[in-house]
Formats: structure tokens, C-alpha cells, sequence
């Protein structure tokens, strides 16, 4: 879907379908609208149908022209009641609009911000996020499949229609190719399975990444690792036959050599079967996508790199399978890690720490970071904390969390924080080594943050976010379709383009 932009009179605008917003529990339309209708489709405000229509979020309503018309499709969207208004109701009533429209077979949908007349946001921002959910409501995986393909690539152009100039539009476009362009790419590495997406692919891409933007690209194997003295990551790739990878890239734009960088880290198994500590065989195939992290990681570099931002970002994510094998890491394997703590593996399950915390301390030590934020499908206990649409948010600083989440709330990703007290590091303590990669059963979500925490510096702001619930839509959020969500991306793009260098 392309994007277009369309400037003057109402004669002038003609397409396939143009949406209009209403609301719930409202007997008139809003000014903007009626006055098209006036003017363009008179005959519409005379519709019975209208008056039926409810409004209900997302609730669609559609009118044919009469023959001849110049636009033959008015679709009134509902968005509820005004007083339950947000961002997040626009994006899903957009969403479920633009996908009307391509099971319609719509090419050109227009887009009018006549349309936006009385909502409370600036007509940027609701542009902004009427394209993005368009764009990412239309998102789906069919690479692998050879029949019963669902072939519409409809809409084909998505309209901005104005009747004044709208400055912020080409820029704007821009962005939002780049966003979704990396939004696209977290997903589809997220949803396709752990034999298409391995270590080795995950390189792949992030080389091709590092090539199209002009980023410094780095891949260290197992024996590289193994010298830097990765011991976490070696320990838990050394169990699978997939060759394991360790990836960085650099984007360092002309002038901003000196700058301490913003470091992202991501988790990368591309399968995590819990490795010797086995998960059971049910739902074992979600684990094709406890890469996500590393997925948003490079997802966020790709739109990064479009954007060209002038701040230099620094993407590290090691790439593993977790397998039980011959070779594999034990139960009771005490492992030097990269930053020379001894952990006592109790669970061979929980590998994401294993592989996190020598990303973390290794990044401490090379790139003295101006912030850190690592992102993990790193427990299921946070899936019961959280659900399924909000993310664990943990760290050392509190003015880093703070930012994460105003910057994410109104991009429709949300994080909530949950707390980091010593005590919690109590339960970690190990007769053997300087402590354990679990707990008990409690606090699990905290517990996996400690752990991470243990090899961060205080003077390193850092972050990690849990994404083990957001990553996956288990059934159809409207912008978000059902599967890969691409959580984190869009907060991370903008987290380093507002960073102005102090928190
Ligand atoms: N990748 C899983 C966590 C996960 C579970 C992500 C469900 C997404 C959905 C992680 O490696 C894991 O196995 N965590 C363990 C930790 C435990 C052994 C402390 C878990 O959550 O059970
Ligand atoms: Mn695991
Ligand atoms: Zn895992």
C-alpha cells in the first residue's frame, strides 16, 4: 500500500472508498464530514441506514453511491463513545476499516483529514497513527504457504486528502514507511518457525541491515565466544547443532563518533525447548519466537537506519537454539560468565538470562553505554502478571523507566514497571557459585530482572523489558492481526530519536 497525498477542493478527491469517523450516542455527525456529505453525497445524509447505525467502536457502516458517483464507497467508522476516546480506539477502528476495504477489494481508500474535525489530537498525530494502523492491520505471513493464498494486495493507495496544505505530510510518510518497515521485519522474523529463523539467518539479516545503512556489522561463533569468555552463551548454544551467533551492529552516522551510544540487547533463541529441564510438549511450537527480542532489536535498527537518526545505536544480539543434546548445559552446571560471576544453572529453561547477561556486561565493557535497554521474551510468569498487551518493565533507573513508558503509551505499547528490592536477590543464593539462574516459584518476572541486574553497573542506566506477553497476539488486536506483534520497535525508535543525550 502507497501512500499519497491529495490537495484541494472535495470535487477534486476521488478514489475507491473514503472513510468518515462517528460517534456513539450522537445523532448528528461531526462538522467535517457532514460538510463533504453536503457537498459530495447528499443523498447519503437521507439514508435510513443512518440512522441505525451505532457507532460502536470499530463498527462499520457502508454506503454505495449511486452510479456515477465520484467516489462510489462512504464508510462511516464508529469510534464509541466520545468519552472513551484514545489513540488506541482510533488505531483499531482505522485498522478494522483499511481491512474492510481489502476485503472489498478498495485500491484507492481516501483518507480525509476533514475527518479529524473535533478529535482531540493534532492532525499529525492522528495522520501519524490512521497510516500506521492502516499499514500494520494489513500485515500478514504468508511466505510459506503455496495454497489458498489470499492474493488482494488492496488497498493499494492509501489517500491523505486535504483541502488546505498539510506541510508535515512527506516527512511524515517517511517515518511511517520507516517504523512499519521495521515493525514488518521484527514480526515476520518472530513468526517464522525456528527452521527458516535460525542464528545463522538472524546474521543474515542483520548484515544485510548493517550493509543497507552503512553500519558497522560484527558476528562472533562459538569459539570467538568462547574467547571473550562468554560462558552463558556458550553454555547454552553448545547443546544445539545450529551454529550459534553472537551479532552486533553498529549505526554510528558521520559526527556522531564521540557519543556514548544507546545499546539495545535482545534476546535471540531462535527455539527454546528449555534445553535438559524440557518444557512439556504442548504449545512447545510458541517457542519459535523467543528470538522477539532480538527481532525488535534489528527491527528498530532497520527503521534506524531509514531514518538515518543522528545518534549512534549499538544492537547486540546473541543468537542461540536451547536444546537438550549430548553436549548440552546441566542442571547444577556452575558457569563462569562473561563478566566473571559463577552462576549455578538450576534450570536449563531459564537460557535467556544465561545468554542476556553476557551481552549486557560485555556491552558495559566496550561501549560504556549512555543508556541500555535489553529486550526478552524472558518468563512466563510475566505473561500472568501482565497479560498479554502490557510488558514487565525492570531496571536501575528510575527516570529511564519513565521515559520508556510516556514514550510508549501513546504508540499503543505498553509497559508496566514491577520493582526491583535486594531482597529479592535473597532467594538466588547458591551453596556453590555466587548464585543460582532461578529462584523459587515466586516473583519469577523480578527474579529473571536480578539476575540480569547483577551484571549492570549502577552508573549504567538500564532497562529490560519482558516481552514474553506482547510478543504474540492470541487472537486479532485490529493493527496488531493475530500472531507477531513487533512489540517494542516502535517505542525504541522513537526512545532514540527524542533522546537528547541526558536523562
Ligand atoms: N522463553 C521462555 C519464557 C516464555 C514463556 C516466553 C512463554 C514466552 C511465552 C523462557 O526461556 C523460559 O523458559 N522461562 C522460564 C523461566 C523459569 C525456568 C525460571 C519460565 O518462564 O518458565
Ligand atoms: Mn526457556
Ligand atoms: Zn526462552
Amino acid at each position: 500500500m502507497e501512500w499519497r497525498h491529495v490537495e484541494g477542493a472535495f470535487s477534486q478527491w476521488t478514489g475507491d472508498a473514503i472513510l468518515f469517523y462517528a460517534w456513539q450516542e450522537e445523532d448528528t455527525l461531526p462538522a467535517g464530514p457532514a460538510r463533504w456529505m453536503d457537498q459530495e453525497a447528499p443523498w447519503l445524509k437521507e439514508s435510513p441506514a443512518l440512522k441505525d447505525f451505532r457507532a460502536k467502536k470499530a463498527e462499520i457502516l457502508l454506503f454505495y453511491g449511486p452510479a456515477g458517483a465520484r467516489i462510489p464507497r462512504v464508510m462511516l467508522v464508529g469510534l464509541g463513545k466520545r468519552k472513551d476516546w484514545s489513540l488506541e480506539v482510533f488505531r483499531h477502528a482505522t485498522a478494522m476499516a483499511v481491512r474492510r476495504c481489502r476485503d472489498l477489494s478498495v485500491e484507492r481508500v481516501l483518507f480525509p483529514v476533514t475527518a479529524l474535525d473535533g478529535l482531540s489530537e493534532t492532525e499529525e498525530v492522528l495522520v501519524r497513527e490512521a497510516m500506521m494502523a492502516a499499514r500494520l492491520g494489513l500485515y500478514r505471513y504468508d511466505e510459506l504457504k503455496t495454497r489458498d493464498v489470499e492474493k488482494s494486495d488492496c488497498p493499494k493507495e492509501f489517500i491523505v486528502c486535504s483541502e488546505g496544505p498539510l506541510p508535515f505530510v512527506p516527512e511524515l510518510f517517511r517515518e511511517v514507511d520507516a517504523v512499519c518497515g521495521g515493525i514488518r521485519l521484527a514480526r515476520d522474523l518472530a513468526t517464522a518457525p525456528a527452521n527458516v529463523v535460525t542464528p545463522t539467518r538472524m546474521a543474515q539479516e542483520a548484515a544485510r541491515i548493517a550493509s543497507a545503512y552503512g553500519m558497522a556489522f560484527e558476528v562472533f561463533d562459538l569459539d570467538k565466544a568462547k574467547e571473550l569468555g562468554m560462558g552463558g552463551f556458550v553454555a547454552v548454544a553448545q547443546g544445539s547443532r545450529e551454529p550459534a551467533r553472537f551479532i552486533i551492529v553498529e549505526h554510528c552516522p558521520q559526527g556522531v563518533e564521540d557519543q556514548a551510544p544507546v545499546v539495545l540487547v535482545g534476546k535471540g533463541i531462535t527455539f527454546d525447548t528449555g534445553g535438559i529441564s524440557i518444557k512439556p510438549a504442548a504449545k512447545m511450537e510458541d517457542m519459535k519466537h523467543d528470538m522477539a527480542g532480538a527481532a525488535a532489536v534489528l527491527g528498530t535498527l532497520e527503521a534506524v537506519g531509514r531514518l538515518n537518526i543522528p545518534r549512534r545505536v549499538v544492537g547486540l544480539m546473541p543468537c542461540t537454539e536451547n536444546m537438550p543434546d549430548g553436549q548440552a548445559y546441566k542442571p547444577g552446571d556452575v558457569i563462569k560468565t562473561h563478566a566473571g560471576l559463577t552462576v549455578e544453572v538450576i534450570s536449563t529453561d531459564a537460557e535467556g538470562r544465561m545468554i542476556l547477561c553476557d551481552a549486557l556486561s560485555y556491552a558495559v565493557s566496550r561501549y560504556r553505554p549512555a543508556f541500555m535497554v535489553d529486550l526478552a521474551t524472558l518468563t512466563g510468569a510475566c505473561v500472568i502478571a501482565l497479560g498479554d498487551r502490557v510488558a514487565g518493565l525492570l531496571g536501575n533507573h528510575e527516570a529511564l523507566l519513565t521515559m520508556i513508558q510516556n514514550t510508549g503509551k501513546p504508540l499503543g505499547e505498553l509497559f508496566w514497571p514491577l520493582p526491583l528490592y535486594d531482597f529479592y536477590f535473597e532467594d538466588m543464593k547458591s551453596d556453590v557459585a555466587d548464585f543460582k539462574n532461578v529462584g523459587d516459584r515466586k516473583a519469577g518476572t523480578i527474579i529473571g530482572a536480578m539476575f540480569l541486574k547483577q551484571f549492570v553497573p549502577d552508573t549504567v542506566p538500564w532497562a529490560h523489558v519482558d516481552i514474553a506477553g506482547t510478543v504474540w497476539a492470541d487472537k486479532d488486536l485490529g493493527w496488531i492481526p493475530k500472531g507477531a506483534s513487533g512489540f517494542g520497535v516502535r517505542t525504541l525508535v522513537h526512545l532514540v530519536r527524542e533522546y537528547r543525550g541526558s536523562l
